[in-house]
């Protein structure tokens, strides 16, 4: 069985009506719903925060994997933790401690996520790699849906794998920013796992139909 797994970013999703957006993703089969964070300062963006999150728990059993674009992401362990998110994936640009605030999201029940920033190298997370469920790779600037994806990123994909590998760790690698048909496919032979997708999904009427596309690409 393949280990892929398609993350739908309900950032591009109708924020009007998040209960009946998180049924149609449930419906797709995706394994995962991307919850992206955004607090105005990290990222120019300003998205919502854990209450949100809390109430979007009531209305499903997806896997939430949250994505923190905030500036020192450790204050809203316990928040995200009491909210029922799964997954909490921070920046390593947004905090002077993170290996504590990994840790701190380890303590607190949760899947521990690092991520960086298309500008920033893999030799930022060497530290972690030993304590994260997830290293997600940026294959746009964050803050905004829509955006063109960074070819570029994938080395550091390969980079974080070979890494994974040789030290026999065994995180998952997402990638988020600009995944579609076309690209999807070059992120998983350079070693990624997991699949963010936002505005490529959203777009289309039928979004069950528009993952098929990704599984498609993806041969699974
Ligand atoms: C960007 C967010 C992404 C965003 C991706 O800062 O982290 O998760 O929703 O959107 P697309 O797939 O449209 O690039
Ligand atoms: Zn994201």
């Amino acid at each position: 069985m393949s280990n892929n797994k398609i993350a739908p970013s309900i950032l591009a999703a109708d924020y009007a009506n998040f209960a009946s957006e998180l049924k149609r993703i449930e419906a797709t089969g995706a394994e995962y719903v991307h919850i992206d964070i955004m607090d105005g300062q990290f990222v120019p963006n300003i998205s919502f925060g854990a209450d949100v999150v809390a109430s979007m728990r009531k209305h499903s059993k997806l896997v939430f994997d949250c994505h923190l674009m905030v500036v020192d992401p450790e204050r809203y362990v316990d928040a995200f933790a009491q909210a029922g998110a799964d997954i909490m994936t921070i920046h390593v640009e947004a905090t002077q401690h993170i290996h504590g605030a990994l840790q701190k999201i380890k303590a607190a029940g949760m899947k521990a996520g690092v991520v960086i920033n298309p500008g920033t190298p893999v030799q930022a997370l060497i530290p972690v790699l030993n304590l994260v469920d997830q290293v997600l790779i940026m294959t746009v600037n964050p803050g905004f849906g829509g955006q063109a994806f960074i070819p570029e990123c994938l080395e550091k994909v390969t980079q974080v794998a070979q890494i994974r590998d040789q030290k026999g760790y065994n995180f998952d690698i997402e990638v988020d920013g600009g995944v579609d048909n076309q690209t999807i496919k070059a992120c998983y032979d350079a070693g990624a796992n997991v699949f963010v997708a936002g505005s490529y999904l959203f777009k289309a009427q039928d979004l069950t139909a528009q993952v098929e596309t990704l599984r498609v690409a993806l041969n699974d």
